[in-house]
């Protein structure tokens, strides 16, 4: 269990924008080694203006990232092919041919892992505050319907649009090859297994409502949020679309197998908040939403479980100073 210190803020509350209102405490500007799951209910309700996580996809690339009973023993294995390319992802997800009961369980077993955070979420998120989760493109739908099982609104699903790719589909002619079967290798030549390459991820991006009888103009006066703000948007981004293109600065990745661009989360972090809002982030990696937030001058509160990424987090935090704001202006 991680040892919080709290910071006194004026703020969470539900009386005025930014950080006017009641007085609470809120771990500002930590990033606290734990289960997010658990930790989230120490905070009060309404205390945060912004979530933006990138959650454990459910797919098996990781330890963390497998959230179903599966047993199945090719799950977590890894190839030869893969140990050779020194692929970013060690392990293979077992491949999704739906054999079994257990396998047609894994969509089913991530809308509930999703559902046991998202009251929480829903619970320390301002009126009119925005949800933005990186989820994949396989499970991304059950994520919707478990957030908007607890109040959520589906607002929008953003495109990231990758600068790399790795694209693993094998061809169906290797197979028969190895197999001797030089006939089916050339009837089959230019088939592959698996996807296409993929470029992008999805973004989804959900709002808690704001209260009944307010419009969101009146909700951005009491509660610091509601609208976005498009021009701090272009100055990331050559328009205000909802296909993103972003890729990594120079240096910059390598901390984590699923890190993401800091000038991504800048990006959509000055989209929905203002300076010295809260942004949280449940599953922070090697802590790129926390270090995009510090880097604007708004406070943040980090939650991980491997104490490794604590520390990557930590260290690239106390950096953050030094970097260079990674705006296009
Ligand atoms: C998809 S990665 C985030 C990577 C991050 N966007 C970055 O740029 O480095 C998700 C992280 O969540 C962590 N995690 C998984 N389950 C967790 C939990 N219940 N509580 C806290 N952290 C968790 C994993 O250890 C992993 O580092």
């Amino acid at each position: 269990m991680a040892i919080i210190a709290t910071t006194p803020i004026h703020g969470s509350g539900e009386n005025g924008p930014g950080h006017s209102g009641t007085l609470c405490n809120l771990p500002l500007n930590q990033v606290i080694q734990g289960d997010s799951v658990e930790l989230i209910r120490e905070l009060p309700p309404s205390s945060v203006h912004l979530i933006l996580s990138d959650i454990p996809y459910g797919i098996g690339a990781e330890d963390w990232d497998v959230l179903h009973d599966n047993t199945n023993s090719a799950y977590m294995g890894s190839s030869p092919a893969q140990e050779k390319a020194g692929a970013v992802f060690k392990k293979r997800g077992k491949p999704i041919n739906g054999w079994s009961e257990a396998d047609r369980a894994i969509p089913r077993q991530y809308y509930e892992w999703c559902s046991t955070w998202a009251t929480e979420w829903f619970r320390v998120l301002k009126p009119g505050g925005t949800v933005f989760v990186f989820a994949g493109r396989r499970f991304s739908h059950r994520c919707i319907c478990a957030l908007e099982d607890v109040g959520f609104s589906f607002k929008d699903m953003l495109s990231w649009v990758r600068d790399r790719a790795p694209h693993r589909a094998q061809r169906v002619s290797v197979v028969f090859e190895r197999r001797g079967d030089e006939a089916s290798a050339k009837d089959w030549a230019g088939w592959r297994v698996g996807n296409l390459r993929p470029t992008f991820e999805p973004v989804l991006w959900f709002t808690k409502p704001y209260k009944i009888g307010t419009t969101i103009a009146d909700n951005a006066l009491n509660y610091g949020v509601g609208p976005y703000n498009e021009e701090a948007f272009l100055r990331y981004m050559n328009s205000p679309d909802n296909i993103v293109n972003c890729g990594f600065a120079s240096g910059e990745s390598g901390l984590h197998p699923t890190q993401k661009p800091i000038r991504l989360m800048q990006a959509l972090i000055d989209l929905t908040t203002k300076p010295d809002q809260v942004v949280l982030d449940p599953f922070a990696g090697s802590g790129s939403t926390l270090v995009a937030a510090r880097s604007l001058g708004r406070s943040y509160i980090g939650y991980e479980m491997e104490p490794n990424y604590v520390a990557v987090c930590r260290s690239r935090l106390d950096e953050t100073g030094l970097l260079p704001f990674m705006r296009l202006t």
